[in-house]
């Protein structure tokens, strides 16, 4: 059977569910997915933003929380076993870490690196039944570098968990169809950066360490998860697939 190259990128009749995909980069690999032809599930905390969102690209809205455990297994055992599984949810906490609360510290944690194992694992044993399906973390280029100045000990710890994470599970599950990928954003313009931590000081430490000397969109990063989710990735596991406009090199 001879097909276009092109193809291998379509998505037509895959499921796929997108954590922390209510606004920002989440929402845009969300709106991306659908357009590659996925029937596409946002899952997200705040439902008040999600389902509106949900409703503008055409998907479904789960009310999730991705650090309760049972909450995920529920939401795993009630849809079909998944082709594309993007746990893109996570938080940042910026404080020195001298000064850190134990409850700052631990909630970065429960979400980066919990979260995203509670979804491998309750939505991955169902792929592994299934022999067939594709995860993506967005992960980050602090899981790579230390992303001074900013005080972020523990996100940058837990994006370094989460693409050893990758690597790991890939390593368990690849010879049973279910691939493991990570995505790892440098600056992005969402309401993480804009609205969450951004000063003017900070912005501007970005702009100079960023070799483009500009932020991504959130759709800039991903087409990188549509890639890992398709076909055209079918010999690619473990790997995290860096999108930061030169940041790390
Ligand atoms: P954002 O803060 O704009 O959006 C995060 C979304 O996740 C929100 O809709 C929020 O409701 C949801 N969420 C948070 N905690 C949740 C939980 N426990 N369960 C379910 N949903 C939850 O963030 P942004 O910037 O779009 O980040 C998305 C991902 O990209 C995160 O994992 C972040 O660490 C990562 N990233 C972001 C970069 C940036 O510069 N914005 C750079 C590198 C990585």
């Amino acid at each position: 059977e001879s097909s276009n190259i092109l193809d291998l990128f379509k998505l037509d009749g895959k499921t796929a569910l997108v954590t922390g995909a209510a606004q920002g980069i989440g929402f845009e690999i969300a709106k991306a997915l659908g357009e590659a032809g996925a029937k596409v599930t946002i899952a997200d905390m705040n439902p008040a933003v999600g389902e509106a969102a949900a409703s503008s690209i055409g998907a479904a809205f789960e009310p999730l929380n991705v650090t309760d455990p049972a909450a995920v297994r529920t939401l795993a055992q009630k849809l079909d076993a998944l082709d594309i599984l993007v746990n893109n949810a996570g938080i940042v906490r910026n404080v020195p870490s001298e000064d850190i609360s134990n409850a700052d510290w631990e909630v970065v944690m429960s979400v980066n690196v919990n979260g995203v194992f509670w979804c491998c694992r309750e939505f991955g044993k169902k792929m592994l039944d299934a022999r067939k399906g594709s995860i993506i973390s967005t992960s980050s280029m602090s899981g790579m570098i230390s992303n001074h100045p900013q005080p972020q000990s523990g996100y940058n710890a837990s994006k370094a968990a989460v693409i050893h994470l990758t690597r790991s599970l890939a390593g368990e599950w690849a010879g049973r169809g279910v691939r493991v990928n990570s995505v790892a954003p440098g600056y992005t313009a969402t309401p993480m950066t804009i609205l969450g931590l951004e000063t003017p000081e900070w912005r501007e430490t970005w702009l100079k360490e960023t070799p483009m000397g500009r932020l991504a969109e959130p759709r800039e990063i991903a087409p990188a998860v549509v890639y890992l989710a398709s076909d055209a990735s079918s010999f690619v596991t473990g790997h995290t697939l860096v999108v930061d406009g030169g940041y790390t090199v």
